[in-house]
């Protein structure tokens, strides 16, 4: 119960690493938000975590590009909780691989209003009530944002804009009790690493492969992004911030 009476919101928490962390915080005792576009699949997925207990899990409609709809979540989650322990910057989106040619300025601005000015409207609005709780700021960016993907410019430009981002509200924050801190995933199996896959001519080797290069032959799952949160978002990681955590599975090693 590491989470007990705590609140977090997880963006884009319906699916994928979102739901892993949201899983997590729950069976840990935590009120989670999960906050994505598709209700359906939000509203089942909050049902299940419920009832799994011992937290408790609300959906909330919200498509995180859109910075009203993100400001209005905010304030839902704390008339909900009465407070604000966590926010998981995690909704976002990787394109298929396109050169820099292809990707047109309005692709770009688009990806970045997804990726990056989600995650920082969304601290933005969320420092007040952290401020109250000492709470923290989790940005789930990937490993890309620091190594570089090939026709992936404008997906590796958005995360490291969120790296950048965690650096510097980390010292701006650290003096009111805030600590702020990314995750870089590597490979991890989600529905969106699955799309992937299905954009190219083989999708079961191209998975294959991804497994591959890690040093474990295999990808992350969601659950094992959401213990890596769990630990920043309590005091066990209490002198971390401004921290990129690479969470690869050792895929970077080895050159
Ligand atoms: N999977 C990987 O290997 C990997 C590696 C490194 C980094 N990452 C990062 O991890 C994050 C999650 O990736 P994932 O693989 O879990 O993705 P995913 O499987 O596609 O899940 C994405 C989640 O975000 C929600 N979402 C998407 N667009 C949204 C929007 N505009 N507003 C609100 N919610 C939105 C989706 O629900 P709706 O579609 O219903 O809105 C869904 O719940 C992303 O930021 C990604 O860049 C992933």
């Amino acid at each position: 119960m590491r989470f007990e009476q705590r609140a977090v919101i997880v963006t884009g928490g319906s699916k994928g690493i979102g739901s892993g962390c949201a899983e997590v915080f729950c069976r840990e005792g935590g009120l989670v938000a999960i906050l994505s576009r598709g209700r359906e699949a939000g509203e089942a997925r909050a049902r299940e975590l419920t009832e799994a207990g011992p937290g408790r899990c609300l959906f909330l409609q919200c498509d995180v590009s859109q910075p009203a709809e993100l400001e209005a979540a905010v304030a839902r989650t704390v008339a909900e909780f009465g407070r604000l322990d966590c926010l998981i910057s995690n909704a976002g989106w990787h394109p298929p691989a396109t050169s820099i040619e292809e990707t047109s300025l309005d692709d770009l601005q688009s990806l970045l209003q997804l990726n990056f000015i989600s995650t920082f409207a969304g601290a933005k609005f969320a420092v007040p009530h952290l401020r109250k709780t000492r709470g923290t700021l989790i940005n789930i960016a990937s490993m890309v944002g620091v190594l570089g993907q090939d026709r992936a410019a404008a997906y590796c430009s958005t995360k490291a804009a969120q790296i950048g981002l965690t650096k510097a509200l980390a010292v701006e924050l650290g003096g009111d009790g805030i600590r702020v801190n990314a995750i870089l995933p590597g490979n991890v199996d989600t529905p969106l690493m699955r799309d992937w896959a299905a954009t190219l001519e083989d999708p079961a080797g191209a998975l294959k492969r991804v497994e591959q290069l890690q040093v474990f032959g295999r990808m992350a799952n969601a659950e094992e992004i959401g213990r890596t949160a769990l630990f920043l978002a309590t005091e066990d990681s209490s002198f971390l911030t401004g921290v990129a955590l690479e969470a690869d599975g050792g895929a970077s090693l080895d050159y």
